[in-house]
């Protein structure tokens, strides 16, 4: 449940002019204080809920399946047999879970990226129908594997149409230099139509890469990442914003590119550094209002930097906050609920699986609350890692409010293309499990909950199946 947040300023005790307050009258107080809220809150709860204390898990009881924890025992391979020589020279130390993960060559390879499964819906039918595995491959209805990484969907209500963009990347992986990150020659931004989030048609390259003029910013040599398309209702076009960047990531911008149709083709308009700051992950989040927001790691990944858009969407204004300042976040998602507004965020480690965050906040503009680590399920390494994944986009569920599907990549550095896909339900709702400092222990915000399932589905009666 949530609590609207009145309390959030500690109260300062001020002593009349000309009285002296001793220490212990403040403690006491302050004592006082603190019993009288913890019984104020308590018979809030009781009012709300008919006298019980109880937190509400969640909106829809079709929903109830999904809010399972499914725990996953992944048993980590006996050591390979190394003659004695070897082992002398240099002692093998304990593998975990994310040195497997890691390791290409590892024995439990298929656990996390399983080559002979995918999700094909021209040929799973029945039984299979609509089911998500996460980390499968994902082929779309030409029976490709779907490539739209670090990407967001955009539900067009004029088409009434789901649309996916992400990173097209089915190129050749590789280093550009010694100390270079694993990467793919920039190939252009994909689009994927869908009415049913499972069932996804290639629309093509909507922003193609600039293969001659090699001082252009979409010029195969160079970076774009997490792109992400909105509406603008003023002016009728879509717009999509992108992190530009060099080989070395030194450029560090954001680029916008414009279209009259969802499935482009999108003019590219232009890059620049955003209120001045570096810029690398990022996302745009558009608010009921119609205000949309660009959100993106900044000051060397330290902190987020969050602001305005201009109305047509083409540009920032000169408004702009840093949130989570010196907690090194990226990956941004955002969602809102019920008036609040919820984030999860990665830790900074590459292509490598981290900690997701969730965060909240009354005010899109901040500050950000910390709420923890969202992920429930599978085993504590998987919690650890978003499920071996990184957060992109969260998407609401149409005619469920308070569910969410979780969009995550997960990254295979060894051959990027071949990244996969990790959809969950993420559900808000229940006390948050870290309480804030201001509240007395006392949740002001919903939890915010990832809920790992090897396979899953939506729930009957969700509208984009009604269609079908
Ligand atoms: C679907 O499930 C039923 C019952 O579990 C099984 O008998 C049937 O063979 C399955 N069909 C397919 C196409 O897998
Ligand atoms: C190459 O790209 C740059 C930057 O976008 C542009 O200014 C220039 O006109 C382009 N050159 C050609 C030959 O198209
Ligand atoms: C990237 O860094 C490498 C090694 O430091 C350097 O050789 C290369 O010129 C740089 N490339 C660009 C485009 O900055």
């Amino acid at each position: 449940m949530r609590m609207r947040n009145k309390y959030r300023k500690p109260t300062t005790f001020r002593c009349n002019a000309g009285s002296r307050c001793s220490t212990s009258a403040v403690v006491w107080s302050l004592v006082g204080c603190f019993f009288m809220f913890q019984l104020y809150t308590l018979v809030r709860q009781k009012d709300r809920l008919g006298g019980e204390i109880q937190f509400r898990v969640s909106n829809h009881p079709q929903f109830h399946e999904l809010e399972q924890v499914e725990e996953e025992n992944i048993q980590i391979p006996p050591p390979r047999k190394r003659s004695p020589r070897a082992a002398k020279r240099k002692p093998r130390r304990p593998t975990t879970l994310i040195d497997e993960f890691l390791d290409e060559n590892s024995q439990i390879r298929h656990v996390f990226f399983p080559q002979k499964l995918a999700i094909d819906p021209m040929k799973d039918t029945a039984n299979d129908s609509y089911y998500f595995y996460p980390g499968r491959i994902w082929l779309d209805t030409d029976g490709n594997p779907i490539q739209a990484h670090g990407g967001g969907i955009l539900f067009d209500e004029k088409s009434r149409t789901y649309y996916w963009y992400g990173e097209y990347k089915d190129g050749p992986t590789y280093h550009a230099h010694k100390r270079g990150v694993a990467r793919v020659d920039i190939i252009g931004v994909g689009c994927y139509s869908s009415n049913d989030l499972w069932k996804w048609k290639n629309e093509g390259l909507v922003l193609a890469a600039e293969k001659a003029n090699e001082t252009h910013d979409l010029h195969k040599s160079n970076v774009l990442e997490r792109p992400k398309v909105i509406y603008n209702d003023h002016t009728g076009k879509y717009v999509m914003w992108m992190h530009i960047d060099d080989v070395n990531y030194t450029k560090a911008s954001v680029g916008v590119a414009i279209s009259d149709y969802p499935t482009g083709p999108f003019d590219y308009l232009y890059s620049k550094r955003p209120h001045e700051f570096d810029s690398r992950d990022m996302t745009i989040f558009k608010d009921d209002d119609g205000v949309a927001y660009l959100i993106y790691s900044s000051d060397d990944n330290s902190e987020l930097h969050i602001g305005p858009l201009t109305e047509d969407y083409l540009d920032v204004t000169n408004t702009v906050r840093r949130i989570l300042v010196g907690q090194h976040r990226e990956a941004p998602a955002l969602f809102k609920h019920e008036g609040t507004y919820y984030m999860i965020t990665s830790g900074c480690t590459g292509w490598a699986p981290n900690e997701a965050l969730g965060h909240a906040a009354e005010s899109v503009m901040g500050p950000w609350e910390f709420m923890g680590n969202p992920c429930a399920g599978g085993n504590k390494v998987s919690r650890l890692t978003t499920f071996f994944a990184q957060s992109t986009s969260v998407l609401p569920v149409p005619g469920f409010t308070g569910s969410f599907i979780f969009m995550a990549d997960r990254w295979n550095p060894a051959d990027l293309r071949d990244s996969r896909y990790v959809w969950l339900p993420l559900i808000v709702g229940g006390p948050a499990d870290r309480p804030l400092d201001y509240n007395f222990g006392f949740p002001l915000w919903s939890r915010v909950s990832i809920y790992w399932h090897r396979k899953w589905k939506l729930p009957q009666g969700w509208s984009g199946w009604k269609r079908i």
